[in-house]
């Protein structure tokens, strides 16, 4: 039995969980886990929130609360939605903890008492209006590379530049709008050049070899451009604190302390035992294996950073693989928050209650291993209804109803059953299963768990027992009794694979056929362990129905809300949710008076109105523009009839740029005003005089 310590990336606590974060790195880890608890090793399973770095102070900003209530809100939301899915942490924590703080502050206070800073003073930009300095990202200016005018301190999200504050022209705070000052300031930075000339890292990353390409690409690249000196510490007043004298104002950087909070929290966890999970032992073939799973923007952080902080640190174990994913894309974009371009995991488990292992299932097949891939919820339907729903639910439930029908659910026989007829072709395929699991090719492994299904249906179609089965004839009998043994047995394998993929259809399997919960493993011997006892099968159920078909209705429920919510106002959205308490949403961030100009804002009257089809929010309303007639889809049918707004005076935003809502052009928005139960109502002049083309200034 090997110990192992698998981490999955603590999510940033600014915003809940995305299906790009599960397909990224939550559903691979807890696949794994639960892969190696199958196999009886012993495993420990860490995540937690990451409740500092300058994104939460941000979102912060915008919403007008402190960064502690933003974390407050999201840490609980992630943990809850994390555990519906059944992602099965043995240790969820948060970095704002006490236990997090003290283990980061002594961790940095062992590196500095070795001597392993380098203390330099730099300048830094500093808003003399904010009186801080600021972070890259609080910087904005024109990216000398590409000329995007708004390029951040640290990157161009335009080309992708990797920028210093002092490259950006003509920068701007964010907090001000003023041009920040240059200023100087001490901050400690470990010495990554230095670091990679020595032994032990050269020893280390002889590792990569064996790592996934996408992973050896990217560090091999960082380690070949030559690392540099990277600061460690960080002006800004939300984080750990720096634990040295005249320090105030000062934090760790979150890319120091987040790493060490998986430490924190096995601590939290196992107060006495947790350096059996993460230090040498006596023996080298008896340490730890660590295992961080991650998505691809925080490999040269767990691959490179961390494990040098480790090695300084010393007595811990170096990372053993770093499986990282690449990207999930969704409905041909990029999933976006600030966009509001996501399918979030606490609506999904609200509109499809029940149906935690449909979207594990999906997110395994189409996960971003190799490469970027992408989630429709057209592909999302038909792998539900075409693959779990016709191959694995129709076999199971297909030999659940024939069982009963003929034997009123008791297969029980005196009879020898002879050898399983698909014993060989198992055994491979749950060797090729086996790789592919150690290989973290989890997509393939579920495929194959897939192929016992294949296997049975084609069993069953060649043996058709409902053509065979005469109820007065004894071998008839016997011999369908025996097709449906076979295939119950069947069912089991399958289902104790399934077990890190589908938790909950598997348990049902496995409930229905009496597997003890000890035998619901894999052992050396493959399934000899967790035989059923074929001659003693009763099912006590009628039917079972694993899978739910998904509708096209629901389906076109999601494409709807999706494109709904894109078009709504991000912040305002966000705003409602994160202060649920208050009914009125505190003030957005700062606009300026050239931005609020460049809308073109006109009354209108609405000339035709119709619900748009197949949805309930929608209507299409024709509108007299003063300018033209133009056609505008608009989210309001909840709230007014078509028939009853015929003559209605409106305000309409005229110069948005046209959109395709369902397969309808839409050219500009009705503006509404809307209260805290979500409420519409239009908005009119309240002078006759005002008429069509009219502006609003
Ligand atoms: O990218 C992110 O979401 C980071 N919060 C991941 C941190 S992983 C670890 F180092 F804690
Ligand atoms: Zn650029």
């Amino acid at each position: 039995m090997s110990r192992y310590l698998i981490t999955a990336a603590l999510p940033y606590a600014n915003g809940p969980v995305h299906i790009g974060h599960l397909a990224g790195c939550y559903i691979p880890a807890d696949t794994y886990s639960r892969y190696l608890r199958l196999k009886g090793e012993d495993v420990k399973f860490i995540c937690g929130s990451d409740e500092h770095g300058v994104p939460i102070t941000i979102k912060a900003r915008q919403l007008g609360i402190t960064p502690q209530q933003v974390v407050d809100k999201y840490h609980q939301m992630m943990k809850s939605s994390f555990e519906k899915l059944g992602i099965s942490f043995d240790h969820y924590s948060r970095t704002s903890s006490p236990i997090h703080h003290q283990t980061a502050s002594d961790f940095f206070k062992t590196l500095y008492d070795k001597g392993v800073f380098i203390e330099e003073t730099t300048e830094q930009f500093y808003d003399e209006e904010a009186k801080q300095f600021l972070a890259d990202r609080y910087i904005t200016g024109t990216c000398p590379r590409c000329n995007n005018p708004n390029a951040y301190g640290d990157q161009c999200e335009n080309c992708g530049a990797s920028l210093n504050p002092t490259d950006l022209i003509n920068p701007k705070s964010k907090l001000s709008g003023n041009t920040p000052v240059l200023r100087p300031t001490k901050n400690w930075f470990l010495p990554m050049g230095e670091i990679q000339k020595t032994k032990e890292f050269q020893e280390y990353i002889k590792r990569f070899d064996n790592w996934k390409p996408n992973i050896k690409g990217q560090c091999s690249s960082w380690l070949n451009e030559g690392l540099h000196p990277r600061a460690m510490t960080r002006d800004l007043d939300w984080g750990v604190k720096v634990p040295l004298p005249n320090t105030e104002g000062k934090v760790l950087y979150v890319w120091f302390d987040a790493p060490i909070g998986y430490i924190s929290a096995t601590k939290e966890f196992l107060p006495n035992n947790w350096k059996d999970y993460w230090q040498k032992q006596n023996k080298e073939e008896e340490n730890p294996k660590l295992i961080h799973f991650i998505g691809k923007d925080n490999i040269v952080f767990h691959a490179i950073i961390f494990p040098m902080m480790l090695m300084q640190h010393g007595g811990f174990v170096l990372p053993d693989n770093v499986p990282a994913n690449e990207f999930l894309n969704l409905e041909g974009d990029k999933i976006s928050t600030s966009r509001n371009w996501a399918v979030w995991l606490h609506e999904y488990l609200e509109d499809f209650p029940g149906r935690e292992d449909e979207l594990r299932y999906v997110l395994t097949s189409i996960a971003p291993e190799t490469k970027d891939s992408e989630f429709t919820w057209k592909d999302f339907q038909a792998r539900v209804n075409n693959e779990l729903g016709a191959i694995v639910g129709n076999f199971v439930n297909r030999v659940v109803v024939l069982s009963n029908k003929y034997f009123k659910g008791n297969l029980t026989t005196d009879r020898e059953i002879a050898a399983s007829p698909f014993e060989n072709e198992l055994k491979k395929l749950l060797q090729s299963y086996t790789k592919a699991m150690e290989n973290f090719q989890f997509r393939d492994a579920q495929s194959i768990a897939m192929d016992f299904a294949r296997i049975g249906n084609k069993y069953l179609t060649e043996c058709e027992p409902w053509k065979k089965y005469k109820a007065d004839d004894v071998t008839s009998v016997n011999q369908t009794r025996e097709v449906l043994i076979h295939c119950l047995s069947l069912v089991s394998k399958m289902a104790v694979l399934f077990q890190p993929f589908l938790p909950n259809a598997s348990a049902k399997m496995l409930d229905m056929l009496k597997v003890d919960s000890e035998k619901r493993k894999l052992t050396k011997n493959g399934f000899e362990d967790n035989k059923i006892s074929l001659n003693n099968i009763i099912l006590n159920i009628d039917s079972l129905i694993l899978f739910q078909k998904i509708e096209d209705a629901d389906i076109e429920k999601q494409i709807q809300k999706l494109h709904d919510k894109k078009v709504m106002n991000t912040e305002q959205n966000q705003q409602a949710e994160v202060v649920s308490e208050t009914t009125i949403a505190p003030q957005l961030a700062e606009t300026t008076f050239d931005d609020f100009s460049k809308m073109d804002i006109r009354v209108a009257t609405i000339l035709e109105a119709e619900r748009v089809p197949k949805t309930d929010k929608l209507l299409k309303l024709l509108l007299d523009t003063g300018i033209d007639k133009r056609t505008v889809v608009s989210g309001i049918a909840a709230w007014y009839d078509p028939e009853k707004i015929i003559g209605q005076k409106v305000v309409m935003l005229a110069n948005l740029a046209p959109r395709k809502i369902k397969g309808i052009e839409s050219k500009g928005m009705i503006l509404m005003a809307q209260n805290d139960k979500g409420e519409l109502s239009f908005i009119t002049p309240s002078k006759p005089q005002m008429d069509n083309g009219n502006t609003v200034k």
